[in-house]
């Protein structure tokens, strides 16, 4: 039976129910401890676009793409120019004639789905300014490892209401976890997510504190969670969020105030002695290299959901 996820755009978290997100990462799961995931995108081409930098998604997404044997095309802004050379659309409209879907890193979530509007193949977000779903899928495969359930987990996500953030906010609802968001004043996750991934569907346990304190963050969580205080296209702003972010660095003390199991995650890549210290991200609390390791996993799981005629692996 083929996955109901075939043939269909990931744009955000909230494009899953939870049956999606436990059939993906049952798959992944699976994959990783050794199931063999065929040659699924045998003869295909999958395009992918990062009009910003990348490590971990390119690498892994070109990773998981020639496991299946599928052939990735990456673009980088020089050569597509999207916007400028070409509209949004006609590039769109010209990737599909020739691959057969596309991933993509691209700033505007609203360009993000105009690409989507415009081909018949699927688009896979790799990351806009608004959110960072493979991201996090990768982190809830990594929650339910570490932690042994995902579901009513307790997350405290520490820093800026970010893209990262905001697509946790939505995987609260569809994963039913108990997600704290503590951020300077300012700085919280974008209202409409917070408003519009209430109504998402899911297993009725999910909720979200919002908060600036803290310690209310470190009560009796499972994860703490951090990711860079200035994102990527936000560096003219570096200074003034150095200073404003500073009370909010994961380091050792921080640490030492949470539970003595906590786990400590970082999307990456880190900046190493801002948002979190050296003795955090190498010390005995951190699982960010397993976390990382994942986005492999669970690419390759959403890859064959996505693009597997049988869904014999889905
Ligand atoms: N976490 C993440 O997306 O890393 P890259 O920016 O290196 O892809
Ligand atoms: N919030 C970060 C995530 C990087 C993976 C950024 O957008 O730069």
């Amino acid at each position: 039976m083929a996955s109901r996820l075939r043939g269909r755009d990931f744009l955000a978290i909230g494009d899953l129910d939870p049956g999606d997100l436990s059939e993906l990462l049952g798959l992944a799961a699976r994959l990783k401890a050794g199931e063999d995931p065929g040659t699924a995108l045998s003869r295909q081409s999958i395009a992918m676009v990062f009009l910003r930098p990348s490590n971990r998604t390119r690498v892994s997404f070109e990773a998981a793409i020639s496991r299946l044997g599928g052939h990735p095309i990456a673009l980088f802004d020089r050569e597509i120019e999207i916007g400028r050379r070409e509209s949004v659309s006609d590039v769109g409209r010209i990737l599909d004639r020739f691959v057969s879907g596309l991933v993509a890193r691209i700033p505007s979530d609203r360009d993000l789905r105009g690409l989507a509007r415009a081909m018949e193949g699927p688009v896979i977000n790799a990351m806009t300014d608004l959110g960072h779903p493979c991201q996090i899928l990768a982190d809830c495969l990594t929650v339910q490892e570490a932690v042994g359930r995902l579901e009513g987990a307790r997350i405290t996500f520490v820093g800026d209401g970010n893209n990262v953030c905001n697509s946790w906010v939505e995987a609260a609802y569809v994963a039913g976890l108990d997600l704290r968001v503590v951020t300077p004043p300012g700085y919280g996750p974008e209202p409409g997510v917070l408003a519009s991934a209430a109504g998402l569907a899911g297993p009725g346990t999910g909720q979200v504190l919002v908060t600036n304190d803290l310690d209310q963050g470190l009560t009796d969580t499972d994860v703490i969670y951090t990711d860079v205080w200035t994102s990527m296209g936000q560096e003219d702003q570096h200074e003034d969020r150095r200073q404003d972010f500073g009370p909010y660095q994961i380091n050792e003390a921080v640490v030492g105030r949470a539970p003595s199991g906590v786990r400590v995650m970082h999307c990456l890549p880190a900046h190493r002695g801002e948002e979190i210290t050296d003795g955090v991200i190498d010390g005995p609390h951190s699982i960010v290299f397993d976390q990382a390791e994942n986005r492999y996993w669970v690419q390759l799981a959403l890859l064959l959901a996505v693009f597997s005629d049988s869904g014999d692996q889905a």
